[in-house]
């Protein structure tokens, strides 16, 4: 590269840093924006936040019981059997992955709820065959804005992340399973809860530590949760048996951030455009895709790949925030598997240097909602609030952990030492077993 194409690339690269960054102006108007939009929305007026009402108050830790779950919310889908000990304890007795083939995130919606069915149906028939017949009680993780009409049932909103599948979006997607789950035999099989992955995360942290007051997922999606006092929800008619209850925030929503062309541009291009600006900035689903679009710019303006253009870079969502992510903690092949091998020291300098300005800004936008969700709980920060986290960007990305905190250092000063950051892996099939076993002995007691 010549020396005057080598200085553009710096200028590139500083005005890119610039476009990424957060200052801490910023992050105190992210706080500011979070507390009025959780005002409105609770409020049940006019907000990006949707702010809206479990059905679910917090555990007891004395819960029992042998439940399934079911998990729907990315690429994959898992099913498993939870044992709760009444202890506080839970363990996974069983668990099958299935892949969600194209057709069914796309296609009718009937299709993905056979499918659905069809992934219980087999991990009965593995699992526990001799009880087939026996009635089994379900717990139904669903990963997307969902207005709760009770604590086992409610409308999708609006599919997030990479779903469209037709015919869902203002059903009630728990009738949708149940219908589905007849048509294919497992008539006996009883949905006893819905609940957003967030709630199930939070509930099983609370469910082992009672002083766990927040759950957040950080994964390819993002989205967080947090005890509300049931007064406060003034869109909630009530009654409630409790007086907190879990909102289900859906932070993704969240509009008032400062969006750059690369933001816009993939925002134009996704499924779900002009909504979930936060998430397309924090998740997982996203981050490379950002990358991807710097990526491409550099390489047409010749500032990246000398030898030329490059297919992966052209391709949308080929290169991926794991991508990013192996390439940040070190992992050279990266570059060789994506048909980049003997890259210059440069363009691989350049590359990480893009994704380090796309993850950095991403861990400062959650370690700052993170804050303004505490001190909405409790402004004067005086007791212990732990965190429970889901979602392989928090757990596996190089220094995302660290980033977050610095920031909430840098917002709260001392007092943020009082908020724990608790990695919750797995947590929302367990924490949607305690709900369903509250709601099952509840439904017994009314009936
Ligand atoms: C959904 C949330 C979910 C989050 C994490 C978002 O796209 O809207 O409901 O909690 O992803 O899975």
């Amino acid at each position: 590269m010549s020396d005057s194409a080598a200085k553009e690339r710096d200028r590139f690269l500083a005005g890119l840093a610039g476009l990424f960054s957060v200052s801490v102006s910023d992050l105190r108007g992210i706080i500011v924006g979070f507390h009025e939009d959780m005002a409105h929305g609770l409020a049940g007026e006019r907000s990006s936040l949707q702010m809206i009402p479990s059905f679910v108050g917090r555990p007891t830790g004395r819960e029992k019981g042998r439940f399934l779950a079911l998990d729907l919310g990315g690429t994959n889908c898992r099913v498993l059997e939870v044992e709760l000990d009444g202890r506080g304890g839970a363990s996974i007795a069983a668990a099958s992955r299935f892949v969600i083939p194209q057709d069914c995130m796309h296609d009718e919606g009937e299709r993905l709820f056979d499918f659905l069915a069809g992934c219980i149906d087999s991990f009965i028939r593995e699992h526990a065959r001799r009880e087939r017949r026996r009635e089994r009680v379900l717990a139904f993780t669903f990963s997307f804005p969902v207005e709760q009409h009770s604590v086992s049932s409610g409308t999708l909103i609006g599919w997030t992340k990479a779903f469209t599948a037709s015919g869902v979006e203002g059903e009630d997607v728990a009738a949708l399973l149940s219908g589905a789950m007849k048509r294919r035999g497992l008539g006996s099989v009883r949905i006893a809860a819905l609940t957003n992955d967030t709630v199930g995360t939070l509930v099983a942290g609370c469910y082992a530590d009672r002083s766990c007051d927040m759950g957040v997922i950080l994964g390819t999606g993002t989205n967080a949760c947090y005890f509300e006092n049931t007064a406060r929800i003034g869109k909630f008619p009530g009654p409630f048996r409790s007086v907190e209850m879990i909102v289900n925030m859906e932070w993704g929503n969240f509009d008032r951030l400062k969006a750059n062309r690369y933001d816009a541009m993939l925002d134009a291009a996704s499924p779900n455009p002009g909504r979930q600006q936060l998430e397309k900035m924090v998740s997982g689903m996203y981050l490379g895709e950002i990358a991807r679009l710097i990526i491409r710019e550099m390489m047409e303006r010749r500032l990246l790949f000398e030898e030329g253009y490059h297919p992966t870079f052209s391709a949308p969502y080929a290169f991926t925030t794991e991508h990013l992510s192996l390439l940040a903690g070190g992992c050279d092949e990266v570059f060789a598997d994506l048909g980049l091998a003997n890259l210059p020291d440069e363009d691989q300098a350049a590359m990480l240097e893009i994704g380090r300005l796309v993850a950095l800004r991403s861990a400062c936008v959650a370690g700052a909602a993170i804050a303004a969700v505490i001190t909405w709980m409790e402004p004067g920060l005086e007791a212990d609030h732990a965190v429970a986290i889901d979602g392989a960007l928090f757990e596996k990305y190089p220094g995302y952990r660290h980033n977050m905190q610095a920031v909430m250092i840098e917002l709260l000063g001392d007092r943020a030492g009082r908020i724990a950051l608790v990695p919750a892996r797995d947590g929302s099939g367990i924490g949607a077993a305690v709900v369903a076993a509250v709601a099952a002995k509840t439904s017994r007691r009314i009936a």
